[in-house]
């Protein structure tokens, strides 16, 4: 695939794009050995990119797990909280983006990803990849909850019913739901509808991916190929 030439320099250093553009102007960059100084020359893969002749490579596509720890912010930046890429340790995290965000007092698995057509396909509505969240809630669950749940309960301020949902009691007030949508704070919503209060939310597993238990808090790894083909393109 093509790639204008300041964009290639821009992701594979890590530059603004007015930066590229000064040293392309400036006479820094060449291309197959060539001084190229327009920002909108098509790079092809074979070609070779050299800034201040040091070859430029681009990082390739990256899928990632981590596990978020409480007070940090599923965005690229903030004032008031660390982001979850100040978390990442690597060259260019900047252009990873999050796969299904967390709130932040939410803890557990976040998928980070630079292919936009992946995380589509965990995020979008339409093609149901399931999440499992471990849920603390402040009073005993009702008996009728998960059948509620089962039917689709109304959230405050949506016209339809929630999707189906699948609730499995582990004691009187630490369950386990799956859902298959995202709605802004969807499980703390599915809870107040129902009378209760979410004290405590974990999440678990995306789809067939389940958080990597030899992750402590803040640590992350690169998914391996099955976790990766295992998202319905
Ligand atoms: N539902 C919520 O309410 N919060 C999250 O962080 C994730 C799902």
């Amino acid at each position: 695939m093509q790639v204008r030439l300041d964009k290639f320099i821009c992701d594979a250093t890590g530059l603004t794009r007015s930066l590229a553009k000064k040293a392309l102007h400036r006479g820094e960059v060449k291309v197959d050995n060539c001084l190229v100084k327009d920002p909108g020359f098509k790079v092809e893969p074979q070609m070779t990119v050299t800034l201040d002749d040091a070859a430029l490579t681009l990082p390739g596509t990256r899928y990632l797990m981590l596990h978020k720890p409480q007070g940090i912010l599923c965005s690229t930046q903030d004032e008031d909280y660390p982001c979850v890429l100040s978390l990442l340790d690597i060259p260019r995290a900047d252009i990873l983006h999050i796969a299904g965000r967390l709130d932040v007092d939410t803890t557990g698995l976040v998928l980070l990803t630079d292919d936009g057509q992946w995380s589509h396909c965990v995020t979008s509505p339409k093609k149901t990849c399931h999440k499992r969240y471990r849920v603390q809630l402040a009073e005993p669950i009702g008996d009728d909850v998960a059948l509620q749940f089962a039917n689709g309960v109304q959230l405050h301020g949506e016209r339809e019913l929630t999707r189906p949902a699948v609730l499995q009691v582990l004691s009187a007030t630490e369950v386990l739901l799956t859902i298959s949508e995202g709605k802004y704070h969807q499980v703390k919503r599915m809870f107040a509808a129902v009378g209760n209060k979410v004290i405590g939310l974990h999440r678990e597993a995306v789809g067939e991916i389940e958080l990597d238990a030899q992750l402590a808090p803040g640590d992350w790894r690169h998914l391996t190929e099955a976790e990766i083909a295992s998202v319905r393109r």
